[in-house]
Parts: C-alpha cells; structure tokens; sequence
C-alpha cells in the first residue's frame, strides 16, 4: 500500500466515535435484558411520523406506483412547499431552485464540506457543539478548529471568539443548539454574518432545531446573507428521524456543485420520505402538541436535576436537552455516565461528544423521550451516591 493511501486509511480509522450512539447501544442492551433503564441519552423525538405523513405515503403505496429515482434536488412538490415554509413562517423569499432536499442534515454536511472546503481548510466549529460536524471534517481531511463557548457569553459565538481562533475558511454554527439548546438572536445572527461575510467565511448554519424553541421562534439566517449555507432536517421537529430525509438552501455559488456531488455520492434522497415529508408540513397541530410536550419535560428536568443537585446548566432555550456541569460529581464523566447507566439504570450523554477540552465536567440529558423516564431517572440521581 503507497503511503497516500495508508494515510486516508489511517485518517479514516481514526475518526472519533460518535460516545451518545455507544451509550444507546448500552442502554439498548441493557433494557433488552429486561433491566429497568430510563432513556435520557436519545437524540430523537420518542413519537413517529405525523399521522399525514404516514397516511400520504400508505396512499402512495397502495398507489402502486414505481417510487424511482427523483430529480436529484428532490421533488419539485417539496422544493416549492419548503420555499412557501419560509415564507409563511419566516416572511423571507427563498427561490425553490436554491433549494436541495437531502438524506437528513448529515448528508447536507457531508455536500456542504465537500463543496465548499478543500483538505487543509481551517473550519471553525463551536464547542460544545454537536460532534459529527468535527468528526466529518476530519473524515475528510479538513481542520476542525475549536471556537470554545461558555455561560461568559451565554453558550453563543462571538466576534471576539472567531478572532482569538485565527484565519478561518468556514463557520458551522447551530441554533438552537445541540447540547446547549442556546438559540442565537437576531442581533447574534447578523454580527456572524457580518463577520463571516466580510472575512471571507464560508458559514453554514444547521437549523435542524427550528420550531422546537420555548421563548419564541429561533430566526433563520436564510435571508441575512446571499452566500450562507442553511441546513435543515424532518429529523427533530417534523419526528422523522429514521426517513433520512432534510434540506439545503444553497447559494449561488455553490449550487450547481452541490447538485453534481448529490447526483455522484447519492444520486437523490429517499423518494417515499419525500412524499412523506410534503405531507407533514401539514401537520402542525401534532408537531406543535410534541413540543409543548417537550416544554412540560423540560421544566420536570430542570427541576428534578435541580432536586438532585445538579443546577449549573446552560440555558436551554431549545431543542431537547440540558447540558449540566456536573464537575461537584466527577471529572471523568464518561466513566460517570457508564456508573450511572450500571448502578440506576439512568442513560445520558457523556459531554467529551460534544467538547473534547471540557465535556469530561460536564452531561447532556435528553428530554425528548417519556416523561415517566424523566421523572423517575431524577428520583434515582437524587438518591444516587458518588
Ligand atoms: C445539531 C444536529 N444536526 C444534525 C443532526 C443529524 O440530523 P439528521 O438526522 O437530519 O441527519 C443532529 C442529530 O442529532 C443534530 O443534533
């Protein structure tokens, strides 16, 4: 083997792992051993898809039509609901052409580095922050490098941050954030984009937690800047994680390279989750019943940490989890997560997923699951002994 191709192997061998896949494996394990386990380690809705969704894609079948290929972008149905989404829920105009239907967000990122970055790039990623942007980067011999967030600036990337992280040639930032929940205001928005924009950064943002916020709507960047790249999902808010099924909104510049790699590395995304998906951004009613059924989670979360002595945590704004500094606890919380699962049966995330200088201090818990889980694990933390 020449020494090329040994290096890409050995760059592919060593791409972390994914810690919160591992602990859901072990969870899995355990509960199918029949030990009581509570699930606050998951990083999906526990609900299906909306009930339309489901209903237009058995018509579909029972329609008994071929379900091939589509166009590579997507359906043009989809394209056009996804522009009139924007509209409706944002008032901003995005051209249906600039749009590109994928196999969930991680597809998008994959397209979106690949097209924007070449090896060697420096990309800044924010941490904590969600640990498959870094982990996709390296994959593809690109440079993660850390922008460090704390509560100084309430979990957010700033200015100052992006300059103390030297020449960057691309951003990735999220809001509402995972595991942070922290939704990035308009003011925040425009300060990046501005910066992004005058220093030459590529910035792509992933809006996969749009519509699951508790103090108002997170706003888009869609139209604060004609070369961001936005990524979005039917994963979280839409409950469709298993479809693998998202969006890109793509500037002009980097359109027609994202519809030649997607027609080269996926050819298009998944035809029935397409029908899927058109339906459900008719089913609000029961996506929105989701949400407030996250917000009850989170305040019985909130408070039963709290009852368990664990107070220091981030925000919390949106999305569906609470990230905890449990440094009164352990340093080492990648041996606490794996006690916790082993002696109470209470699954969470390890923090060095998503901060490989500082996750060792700290948890994320999910709230996205059964409130019986949540109320119970709190219980069995409170009366767990270090
Ligand atoms: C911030 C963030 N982006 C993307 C993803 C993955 O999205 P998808 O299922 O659409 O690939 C996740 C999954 O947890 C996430 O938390």
């Amino acid at each position: 083997m020449n020494d090329s191709r040994l290096a890409a192997g050995l760059r592919a061998a060593s791409v972390p792992p994914f810690h919160a896949m591992a602990m859901s494996a072990r969870a899995t394990e355990r509960a199918h051993r029949g030990l009581p386990t509570m699930f606050l380690q998951v990083g999906q809705p526990s609900s299906g898809a909306p009930l339309g969704a489901r209903r237009a894609v058995m018509a579909e079948l029972e329609a008994d039509r071929p379900l091939g290929y589509t166009n590579s972008p997507g359906l043009p149905a989809l394209a056009d609901r996804i522009a009139r989404h924007y509209r409706e829920s944002y008032g901003a105009t995005v051209d249906p052409r600039s749009i590109l239907v994928v196999a969930g967000a991680s597809a998008g990122f994959t397209l979106a580095f690949l097209s924007a970055f070449d090896p060697g790039d420096r990309v800044g990623v924010i941490e904590p922050g969600y640990p498959c942007y870094r982990n996709a980067l390296l994959a593809l011999g690109i440079t993660p490098v850390p922008i460090p967030v704390g509560p100084d600036t309430h979990w957010a990337p700033t200015s100052a941050l992006l300059d103390a992280a030297g020449p960057l040639d691309g951003l990735v930032i999220a809001s509402p954030s995972n595991p942070t929940g922290t939704v990035l205001d308009a003011s925040s928005l425009d300060a990046l984009v501005a910066y992004c924009d005058t220093h030459g950064v590529q910035l792509i943002a992933d809006e996969i937690y749009h519509g699951i916020t508790y103090h108002g709507a997170a706003p888009s960047v869609v139209d604060r800047s004609d070369r961001v790249v936005v990524i979005n999902s039917f994963s979280k808010y839409f409950s469709m994680t298993g479809w693998r099924l998202g969006w890109m909104v793509l500037p002009d510049h980097l359109r027609e390279a994202v519809d030649r790699l997607q027609q080269n590395l996926y050819i298009c995304a998944p035809h029935v989750s397409q029908i899927a998906g058109l339906a459900a951004f008719d089913c609000t009613d029961e996506l929105d019943g989701h949400v407030r059924r996250y917000a009850v989670n989170r305040d019985l979360l909130i408070d039963g940490l709290a009852g368990a002595g664990i107070t220091n945590i981030a925000r919390a704004d949106g999305a569906f989890y609470v990230y905890a500094d449990v440094s009164h606890l352990t340093d080492d919380t990648m041996a606490l997560c794996g006690r916790w699962l082993d002696e109470i049966g209470v699954a969470a995330t390890p923090g060095l997923d998503f901060d490989l200088t500082r996750g060792h201090r700290y948890v994320r818990f999910s709230y996205a699951g059964a409130v019986d889980h949540i109320t119970r694990a709190c219980e069995l933390l409170a009366t767990w002994k270090p």
